[in-house]
Order: C-alpha cells, then sequence, then structure tokens
C-alpha cells in the first residue's frame, strides 16, 4: 500500500483576486504534491477559498454586492486562475459551502463539549485586516501586527480556553522540533507562547457573515477558527463520509505564509488538542514575494497577475522562477526584468539548449536512437559527468525533502552547467564530421552521457516544471513522465536504442519586449485607461489637459472611499521635464505654449500659466509634468501632458520645482 500524503495550501481571502503571491504558495504545493505522486506517494492536495469574516463583508458593500454573489465571484476567480496555471489540487475547499458549515460546527460542539469554551464580556481591540484580536491599548491604537487602526469591540462572547494549552504547545515545539519550520519562525511562536496566553475570543455578535455558533445563532463563529477547521472539513471531518479524514489526517504539510504562523502553530494546534484531534506533521512557513521592496498584496495594490506571465513566457517559467528566486523561508523580490532574464539564462540556454543539442546531434548522427558508450576508452570527463549525476540525484531529493526549492534546482542546473561545458570540451560537432571507428564510438558515449545527464535533469525537475519536461521526456523518447517512478532513479537507465520522438524547442528565446508586453498586460488589467490626475490637476493644469474619467471596471479591493492605491497612483507618470521653448498662445491670456524635454524625446504642451509666468522666465526651467495624459487640443495646439503646480486659493498657480538638482527624464513616485 502507497504512503498517504496530504498538503495543503491556506486558503485564500476573497476580499480580492489572486496574484503571483497565492500562486507561488499553491505553486509550491503543487510541485511536491507532484513529487511525492512520483514517488508512488498516495497524495491529498487541497487548496480552497476562505469567505466569511467582517473583512469580506465590508468588501462586499463597497463592490456593491452581497457576500455572498461578491465570494462566488472571487472564489471563482480564483478557481479559474488555478485551472489556467494546471494546478493539480484534488480539491477546492470553500468556507461558505454546506460541508464546511457542517463540520465547523461539528467541531464546535466537540470543543464545547469537552470543556475548553465559556461565554464571557470582552472589550478590547480588533483588527479588521487580520481579523485579529489585539492586546494593543486604547481606542484606535495601531495593530501591532500590521500597523492599521484597531476598532473598540466590547460584546458578550464564547471564549475558548487557550490558556489551559499553554504548556503542551511548548511542548510540542520543544519536543518535535520539524513542527515548524523555519527553524527562526519556530523561535518566534515558542518566545510568543512563552509570554503568556490568554484565551482567545472565538464568537462575534456586531455582523453576521460567518458561520452561527451552534445553539446560539445570533453569533457567528470567529472566522480563524472557521477558516482553520477547512484543513480538516475538506476531508469529510464532522459529515457523514468521513474515510478520507481517516486516510489523510493528519497532514504532512500545512504551507503558508509567514504572516499567518500565529494562526497556524499556536491557535490550531490548541483547538485540535482541545478537540481530541490528531495534530499535522508540520506547518512550513515561507517568505514574501516583494515588488519593489514592499509585500506583493492585494491592499497595496501592487500586485502581477500569474495569466500575464503565463499568456507570455508560459507556466513553466513563472513556475521555475518562483521556487527558484525565492530562498525557502526568506523574501524574495519580483521584476519582469528578473523574469525575463532567468528565462533566458537557465531555460532557453540551459535545459532548453541542452535539450536541442543533445537531441538534435542524436538524431542527425545515430539516426534518432539513443547510442550505446564505449565501454572502452571513457575519459575521466565522462565518469565526472555520471558521478554528477548520481550526486545530483541524491542531492536534489534531499534538498526536495526539506522543501528547499531553490537549492534542489540550484543543484539540478548545476548538473545542467557541467554537461553544457562537457559537450564544448568534447566537440561532438567535430567527432561527427569523422568517419573512424574511434570518433564514433567517442561521438556515441559523449552524446550517451548528455541525453542521459538530460533524462536526470528532466526527471528530477518534473514536478517544479511539468510542462515542459513532459515535452522534454517524450523527445527522449520515453513516454509520458508521470507514469515514471522517481523513487528509482538511477543513473544508467536510459537503454540503447531508445527512438526519439520528434524532436522540438521547448523555451523559446524571450527578447526585449516579453517585459513591455508584460507590463502592458498588467496595466490593461488593472483599468486600462489613464487615470484621473485629479488630485494633482490644478486649475492651472486643468486648463491645459483635463483629465479623463476614470475607467470603470477596476477590480474589487479593501481600498476605503476616497482613497486610492499604490497602484492607482503608480499609473500616474510624473517626470521632471526641463522647459525649452516658451511661447504666448495668440488669443489665449492664460495659456503657453511650452517645449519640453524629457531626456528621451521633445514634447508640445499647453500650459494655464501665462498670468503667474512669463515665457523667458521658463527657459532652462525644470518642471514636473504628468508624461502620461492622453493628448489634448486645446485653441488647435496638441498638448501632451500636463504641467504640475500648486494653486493656491483665488492666487496664482505656482510650478512644482526641486531644491536638489535633478536629471531630466527622472520619474517622481
Ligand atoms: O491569510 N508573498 O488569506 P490571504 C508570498 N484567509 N505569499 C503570499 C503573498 C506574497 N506577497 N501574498 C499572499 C489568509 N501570499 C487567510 C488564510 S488559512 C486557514 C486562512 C500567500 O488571502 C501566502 O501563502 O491573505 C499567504 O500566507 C497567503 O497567500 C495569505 O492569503
Ligand atoms: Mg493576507
Amino acid at each position: 500500500m502507497s504512503k498517504p500524503f496530504y498538503i495543503t495550501t491556506p486558503i485564500y481571502y476573497v476580499n480580492a483576486r489572486p496574484h503571483i503571491g497565492h500562486a507561488y504558495t499553491t505553486i509550491a504545493c503543487d510541485t511536491i504534491a507532484r513529487r511525492h505522486r512520483m514517488l508512488g506517494n498516495d497524495t491529498w492536495f487541497l487548496t480552497g477559498t476562505d469567505e466569511h469574516g467582517q473583512k469580506i463583508e465590508r468588501a462586499a458593500q463597497a463592490a456593491g454586492k452581497s457576500p455572498q454573489q461578491f465570494a462566488d465571484e472571487v472564489s471563482d476567480a480564483f478557481r479559474s486562475s488555478w485551472e489556467r496555471l494546471g494546478l493539480s489540487y484534488d480539491d477546492f475547499i470553500r468556507t461558505t459551502s454546506d460541508r464546511h458549515k457542517q463540520g465547523v460546527q461539528a467541531l464546535w460542539r466537540k470543543i464545547r463539549d469537552n470543556g475548553y469554551i465559556y461565554k464571557g464580556t470582552y472589550t478590547g481591540q480588533y483588527c479588521v485586516y487580520d481579523e485579529l484580536y489585539v492586546d494593543a491599548a486604547g481606542p484606535g491604537a495601531p495593530c501591532p501586527d500590521c500597523g492599521r487602526p484597531t476598532e473598540t469591540v466590547h460584546e458578550e462572547n464564547y471564549y475558548f480556553k487557550l490558556s489551559a494549552f499553554e504548556d503542551k504547545l511548548i511542548r510540542l515545539y520543544t519536543e518535535q522540533a520539524d513542527f515548524i519550520r523555519p527553524e527562526t519562525r519556530r523561535n518566534e511562536v515558542l518566545s510568543f507562547v512563552r509570554g503568556g496566553l490568554r484565551d482567545l475570543s472565538i464568537s462575534r455578535s456586531t455582523f453576521s457573515w460567518g458561520i452561527p455558533v451552534p445553539d446560539d445563532p445570533k453569533h457567528v463563529i470567529y472566522v480563524w477558527l472557521d477558516a482553520l477547521a477547512n484543513y480538516i472539513t475538506a476531508l469529510g471531518y464532522g459529515q457523514k463520509d468521513t474515510s478520507k479524514f481517516e486516510k489523510y489526517w493528519p497532514a504532512d504539510v500545512h504551507m503558508i505564509g509567514k504572516e499567518i504562523v500565529r494562526f497556524h502553530c499556536v491557535y490550531w494546534p490548541a483547538f485540535l488538542m482541545a478537540a481530541g484531534l490528531h495534530l499535522p506533521k508540520s506547518i512550513i512557513a515561507h517568505g514574501w514575494l516583494l515588488f519593489e521592496e514592499n509585500k506583493m498584496s492585494k491592499s497595496r495594490g501592487n500586485i502581477v497577475r500569474s495569466e500575464t506571465i503565463v499568456d507570455v513566457l508560459g507556466i513553466d517559467a513563472l513556475r521555475y522562477f518562483l521556487l527558484r528566486e525565492i530562498v525557502f523561508g526568506q523574501d524574495g523580490s519580483f521584476s519582469f526584468d528578473a523574469l525575463v532574464q532567468r528565462y533566458n539564462a537557465d531555460l532557453a540556454n540551459g535545459l532548453g539548449n541542452l535539450a536541442s543539442r543533445t537531441l538534435t546531434m542524436i538524431n542527425r548522427y545515430f539516426k534518432g536512437e539513443v547510442p550505446y558508450p564505449s565501454q572502452t576508452g571513457r575519459t575521466p570527463a565522462d565518469d565526472a559527468i555520471a558521478e554528477t549525476g548520481k550526486r545530483t540525484i541524491t542531492g536534489c531529493h534531499g534538498l526536495f525533502d526539506q522543501y528547499q526549492f531553490s537549492r534542489a534546482l540550484e543543484m539540478a542546473w548545476g548538473m545542467v552547467a557541467a554537461v553544457d561545458k562537457y559537450i564544448v570540451e568534447n566537440e561532438p560537432w567535430s567527432l561527427g564530421e569523422k568517419q573512424d571507428e574511434e570518433s564514433r564510438s567517442r561521438l556515441a558515449t559523449v552524446l550517451y552521457t548528455s541525453a542521459e545527464a538530460l533524462r536526470i535533469v528532466t526527471a528530477l525537475a518534473h514536478p517544479a516544471m511539468p510542462e515542459a519536461t513532459a515535452q522534454i521526456w517524450a523527445q527522449l523518447g520515453l513516454g509520458e513522465i508521470k507514469k515514471f517512478d522517481l523513487s528509482q532513479l538511477q543513473w544508467g537507465q536510459l537503454r540503447l536504442g531508445t527512438k526519439l520522438g520528434e524532436v522540438q524547442a521547448v523555451f523559446p528565446r524571450a527578447d526585449k519586449s516579453a517585459v513591455e508586453r508584460m507590463h502592458k498586460m498588467e496595466e490593461q488589467k488593472n483599468g486600462g485607461a489613464p487615470v484621473a490626475a485629479a488630485p494633482l490637476a490644478t486649475p492651472a493644469a486643468q486648463a491645459a489637459v483635463k483629465p479623463e474619467p476614470t475607467a470603470g471596471a477596476r477590480p474589487a479591493t479593501t481600498i476605503p472611499e476616497g482613497k486610492i492605491s499604490i497602484d492607482d497612483f503608480a499609473k500616474v507618470e510624473l517626470r521632471v521635464a526641463q522647459v525649452k521653448t516658451a511661447e504666448r498662445v495668440k488669443g489665449a491670456d492664460k495659456l503657453l505654449r511650452l517645449e519640453v524635454d524629457l531626456g528621451t524625446e521633445v514634447r508640445q504642451l499647453v500650459a494655464g500659466i501665462a498670468e503667474a509666468y512669463t515665457p523667458e522666465s521658463l527657459i532652462g526651467r525644470k518642471v514636473v509634468i504628468v508624461a502620461n495624459l492622453a493628448p489634448r487640443k486645446l485653441r488647435g495646439l496638441e498638448s501632451n501632458g500636463m504641467v504640475v503646480a500648486a494653486s493656491p486659493e483665488g492666487g496664482k498657480p505656482v510650478l512644482a520645482s526641486f531644491l536638489e538638482d535633478v536629471p531630466v527624464g527622472t520619474r517622481l513616485k
């Protein structure tokens, strides 16, 4: 019987649409799940959406939708994004589904009947963003986790006796050292619990978007108790058919981001202990994907969507980048430039090139059949590659087992580099020109060795990059890679005479336009038309160019009314420009025609600043312009941008300028 293996992602909030931060966790889990299936384990991979709580209720309200309708739409968006990425999850749990509600209520009853729930009054601070009760002092005090202002709640609530589990939890962390990984997170949790645990409020009565407390429906169950329970409700806990629960629980891995460690490592095991259930075997907290040094997040609005990358470079490019670039447990940065660079270096020129040159030469010199290495005349270089192959197999298994994706891939790509060097040094193309026996047998050895190394890397990388590796495997004439038993992988299994499949390039090189195309696609998805510069527009500037109204179809976010996201701001391209020419516009008292240098081009602008500035005084002056406004015609003159100025009430506009010298073309952000 094969070993059961159960892995979960967090269930994602439906307050906004999926981005590559969510994809990162889900892809990491998908990689682990695929690897375990390939090792022959009976694998169950769960993901889903977290749909209750005040945060969602408010996001729905802001979008003018019912919470259920809103949750349906965003949950669908997650699911279709995962489908588009070809993720191999076995189940998708929604917390608004009946099966989940039933399971959560069963868990509540169990904990209550075991004596760990009591009624009390809570007065204190609550962070709606984190859905977290905090120790912050006083009304409006900032949340110690995220810094947002907290809200004071005063309610009669149900409490969970968290304090009763302090010692047990400490014992868990110390006796089972790999319960929380990496170690830094474990130490944080340990010191948090050692600092003392207070009982936890686990119901709310001031809003209704949640699962009713059994036998007291005025209350809804605290969203984190609701959400954490997904890991067992999805297996049938508290429902009719509990066979999956019996088979797969406890989970082997809960994979999460580092910001939700406390919920998973303190609350969740305590809830399970209280219910008398087994604890998950390990909780793995990875770092954050950063975009220009900030956590990529929907509330910051600095997100990148997977689809953009997948459309331009393919699924494997996104997977490889995320797994290779982010060191397990640490934060890592995303940028389109870095993505394309890695794609070209490691995939197009790396694995892709190794595959195509090796297979093409086998086609050319051996009629598409894998040649057998000669037993005589082996060189130390051939043996070194075989040794590297053996070491890579053991090393990669070990690193993947520790979820060290980046190091595992680094090791596998070390082998790609070694084989590339081997090919260059052994010049199979020169050997192929010669007809003598010795050259033929040397050529056979070099190409066999290269093909076998390619096979090893392909097998090891398959869980991380399922598409391209499946193609290379088929091109090697080995059939369906999914059917290969990864636990049996060894150097030297490639058989003499294996007939190659049709050889095709797997990773075409990406050119510079790939980066631009991805940027463009993101802009379009973020709303399209140039955004209104309303807060920046001065009367003077407005006289020059009237801002376009904002495009309507924006994705719903939790941004409060009247505020804009950083993403919105980023759409306004503010740049330093230098005035080259300035003249009055005939028949218009307020207008000046300017030609400004942006470093890369000279533009004509029409600005309503004639009452404040003479044309002469502006020549050579550096100004700030909105560079990406749609062109407008004023008095028959085309204006390509807008000059930014302060406009005191009833006074004349004052141009924005700098005390320090700033190069022409510099962007303001
Ligand atoms: O916290 N970098 O949901 P959530 C890396 N519903 N990972 C990121 C990321 C980033 N920039 N952004 C998101 C919740 N993630 C709760 C979880 S579980 C019982 C309930 C990933 O929508 C990462 O896995 O805020 C993080 O922990 C998760 O998405 C948070 O998703
Ligand atoms: Mg979050």
